[in-house]
């Protein structure tokens, strides 16, 4: 076969037989790399590319869509990671269901679940079976791409990418070369046809090998789902989004039929109390998104009768906690070395941001010296010497708790000139560890 040049946009995987300075699709400049195709494109002729007004499908959850900057854009692929089952292959059908009933046909495509599993999960989430959503059940890429080409649907679901796999390649299905060259594939019919695609990556807790961190840099979107099993809830963030997005974070719950969005999910965490209670501080979180989540950073100090204190930490990294611990027998001279200590963060949420610091100190102190605190809001980052550090989007953070009702906060003294009092507010300033005491009554 005559090998033919064209080039592909190493950005987005746009590919054209001219050499363009401007990718029409990703408007990337000077990305265009020449590759040598197999196939010779003797039958395409170059097109015209014209501006159209990018029409974005929406999802059926308002959320999802603001996360995906309006929507799904027509020829994206969008790759949606998550440990085994925790709730992907649900989401992707209501949304397949979504989208089947308001705007056209959608495909489906199963490696892993047959159609009678995929159907009693159908059964789950709704009641009437819709007329243009397709199944098909193989993990033959060839066939898969075929599948796409015939349907021309308006979205098309692949779930998952580590079940795709290609006659030819000698690895195996999950290999880093499947994946790859499936994904590849699937750009491909993607950017040929307009058709969006959302595929499905596996995250595996041990080895990682071929998970969907490889796929990361050549789709155009990262979604990720996380929570715990036996929780309600599931957060959905965007880890990468070349479309802009208005909002890095939706917070579903896992109900009987199917996922729900939350609508306030900065305050779903929290609990209402009559009154105040010591142990406990709110922390807007800040993760990866945009938007801060209110929960509830919570201690539990008590005497310990056993040789070596037990510390327990739940939501918070456990090396971080037994820092935290010593910064405090330091530099606030506690005999911490005396009691067991337990930390929770409410509603299973982990928090990796060092803006936990100081709310873990606080709710520690606070049960210690049995100071009601549960009303106070607290971030920032403690550093070895016992300093308060400034975290990122501070302002962000403060404003959200204000706008739910919080008047009392524990700040990085950084942040003096930027809040003021008054409204009732009580905004305590902290450059150390040390200026806790007597400022918690
Ligand atoms: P699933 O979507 O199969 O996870 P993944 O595709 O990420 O592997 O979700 C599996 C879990 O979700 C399963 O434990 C059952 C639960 N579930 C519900 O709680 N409600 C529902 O309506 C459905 C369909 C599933
Ligand atoms: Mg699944």
């Amino acid at each position: 076969m005559k090998k033919e040049t064209k080039y592909r946009c190493k950005v987005c995987g746009y590919e054209t037989i001219m050499k363009l300075g401007k990718c029409p699709n990703c408007g990337s400049w000077n990305s265009f790399e020449e590759v040598e195709s197999e196939e010779p494109l003797k039958k395409k002729n170059p097109v015209v590319i014209e501006t159209q007004k990018e029409e974005r499908i929406k999802t059926g959850f308002a959320g999802f869509d603001e996360l995906l900057g309006g929507g799904i854009v027509r020829g994206s692929i969008i790759l949606l990671s998550g440990e085994p089952g925790i709730g992907k292959s649900t989401l992707l059908l209501q949304i397949a269901l979504n989208i089947a009933k308001e705007k056209g046909k959608v495909l489906y495509i199963s490696g892993e679940e047959s159609p009678l599993q995929i159907s009693s999960r159908l059964t789950r989430i709704t009641e009437s079976s819709p007329k243009n959503l397709y199944f098909l059940y193989e993990t033959d890429i060839e066939s898969v791409i075929n599948a796409i080409r015939e349907l021309k649907p308006a979205l098309t679901i692949v779930d998952s990418i580590q079940t795709m796999r290609e006659e030819g390649l000698s690895s195996l299905s999950g290999s880093p070369t499947q994946v790859r060259n499936a994904t590849d594939k699937l750009m491909h019919v993607a950017k040929t046809y307009g058709i969006p695609i959302i595929i499905v990556g596996h995250v595996t807790k041990v080895g990682d090998i071929a998970g969907p961190k490889i796929l990361e840099h050549l789709v155009d979107t990262v979604l990720y789902l996380e929570g715990e099993k036996y929780q309600m809830y599931r957060i959905l963030r965007s880890k990468k989004n070349r479309f802009g997005s208005t909002q890095e974070l939706v917070l579903f719950s896992m109900e009987e039929e199917g996922l729900k969005e939350v609508k306030n999910p900065s305050q779903y965490f929290l609990t209402e109390r009559e009154r105040e209670i010591p142990g406990s501080v709110i922390l807007p979180t800040i993760e990866s998104g945009m938007k801060p989540l209110l929960v509830e950073v919570q201690a539990l100090v008590v005497s310990s009768y056993l040789p070596q204190p037990r510390r327990v930490s739940v939501g918070i990294d456990y090396t971080k906690l037994s820092i935290l611990i010593a910064i405090m027998e330091k530099y606030l001279k506690l005999p911490l070395y005396k009691y067991d200590i337990y930390v929770n963060v409410t509603g299973g949420v982990r928090i990796v941001e060092p803006a936990s610091d100081l709310p873990v100190i606080v709710a520690i102190y606070s049960s210690l010296k049995d100071i009601p605190t549960s009303n106070f809001v607290a971030f920032g980052e403690v550093g070895l010497g016992g300093e308060i550090r400034n975290v990122s989007l501070m302002k962000k953070r403060y404003k959200e708790a204000l706008k739910l009702g919080y008047k009392n906060f524990i700040l990085p003294s950084s942040m003096q000139k930027e809040v003021e009092n008054g409204d009732g507010r009580r905004n305590i300033f902290v450059k150390t560890v040390y200026n806790l005491i007597g400022k918690l009554k």
